[in-house]
């Protein structure tokens, strides 16, 4: 079927995601995907039957539009117990159907038309389309390769009187870099006595490695009462299908995201929030998530380490990022595409997490994967 008028598009020059691509390649060559971010794994049992349980119960219509409220008094507890922030249940935490939307409703509610939002690069994929989406304009600072970390005077130059945003992400997808708390107190000087929004990324809070704590905007009072935080239990739980998530953030500035997220999804779904208002008590799901993945990630490291790619540092997220320089001249794309086709493990080449596709020749793999699937990709990869 056709649809015979004009389609203009509102995301020209936008494909469908690499994301979708090199998982449909990977299925076609029955390649092992360490290209999409997502555990391979179970999640806990008692979490299934939880859910279950609420289903059955008859809990299977509209929850309140922020969200439970039994849940979002559970994050406000273990977001003061984690941060020392404080943030009220009721107005300033609120539910949504994944890190996504929330990113979205964030920048629909806020971004008008012409307004700048500072984008740091390599990062994930919806920032800028959203940013698109509502008129505003993406200014790009990059983080610096090879250890990406953020330049802030790079960052304090694309600052104008336009600027209404400013996008972190810790731990970061897709390098697996963390920002420090000096990084922290860098960005607060440069928004004191601006109207800049922050909006800070942090669905990997909790994998993060060797003992460093998360440095969240909310530990921050300054930076904080002007930062929107994004969060998602996808990650946490092993659940990322569920797609369920949340924003914190100052009362005023969640009376407005709310306004916009209301009509895009009205409400999230309502047994998984019965279900995590009680599992979220359990602490040590995501105290003890530190320890479960970094010895995935020291595993992975380890099987690769005959192998001619280069290891870059991996402080935190699920992916572990590496080079090829001394493999191939080909493009990270292209090479992506190859070792899918030729090894058969599909890979993220990092070009296509930037709006110019800078190709610094690095794969992302992504090592939330059980032992067997790491071996065997470890294997593939080795041989190269
Ligand atoms: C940096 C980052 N932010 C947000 C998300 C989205 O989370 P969700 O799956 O809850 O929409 C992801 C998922 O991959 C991510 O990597």
């Amino acid at each position: 079927m056709q649809f015979n008028g004009v389609v203009k598009s509102k995301l020209s020059g936008v494909g469908t995601s690499i994301f979708a691509v090199m998982s449909q390649l990977a299925n076609e060559q029955k390649a092992i995907n360490l290209a999409q971010g997502f555990p391979n794994f179970m999640c806990n049992k008692d979490l299934i039957s939880l859910v279950n349980k609420f289903m059955n119960k008859g809990f299977n219509q509209y929850a309140p539009m922020p969200g439970l409220l039994s849940l979002r008094e559970q994050i406000a507890i273990k977001t003061e117990k984690l941060y020392s922030a404080v943030y009220n249940p009721e107005t300033e935490i609120t539910i949504t159907p994944g890190g996504t939307l929330a990113i979205y409703a964030v920048i629909e509610a806020l971004v008008m038309p012409g307004d700048e939002v500072i984008i740091i690069e390599p990062c994930y994929d919806s920032y800028s389309p959203s940013v698109r989406l509502a008129g505003g304009v993406a200014k790009f600072a990059r983080l610096q390769f090879p250890k990406f970390t953020i330049d802030w005077n790079e960052v304090k130059k694309l600052v104008t009187f336009k600027t209404k945003m400013i996008i972190i992400n810790t731990p970061h997808n897709p390098t697996g870099t963390i920002l420090t708390a000096s990084d922290m107190l860098k960005l607060e000087k440069i928004v004191e006595n601006s109207d800049i929004v922050v909006m800070s990324d942090e669905v990997y809070e909790h994998i993060i490695f060797d003992g460093v704590e998360h440095q969240s905007v909310c530990r921050f009072p300054k930076l904080a009462e002007r930062s929107v935080v994004i969060s998602s239990f996808g990650k946490t739980y092993h659940t990322t299908g569920w797609k369920m998530g949340y924003f914190l953030a100052p009362e005023n500035l969640t009376r407005e995201i709310r306004k916009a997220y209301q009509f895009m999804a009205f409400a999230a779904n309502t047994p998984i929030q019965h279900a995590l208002a009680e599992y979220i008590k359990n602490e040590d799901e995501y105290l003890n998530l530190p320890a479960f993945y970094q010895e995935k990630r020291d595993y992975f490291k380890k099987l690769l380490k005959g192998s001619k790619f280069k290891l870059l540092p991996c402080s935190g997220s699920y992916f572990q990022c590496v080079g090829y320089e001394k493999i191939s001249d080909l493009s990270d794309v292209e090479f992506a595409k190859k070792i899918t086709l030729e090894n058969k493990v599909a890979t993220i080449p990092i070009s296509v997490f930037y709006h110019n596709a800078s190709d610094n020749k690095v794969l992302r793999l992504c090592f939330a994967k059980d032992n067997e699937t790491l071996e065997k990709s470890a294997e593939a990869l080795t041989q190269l």
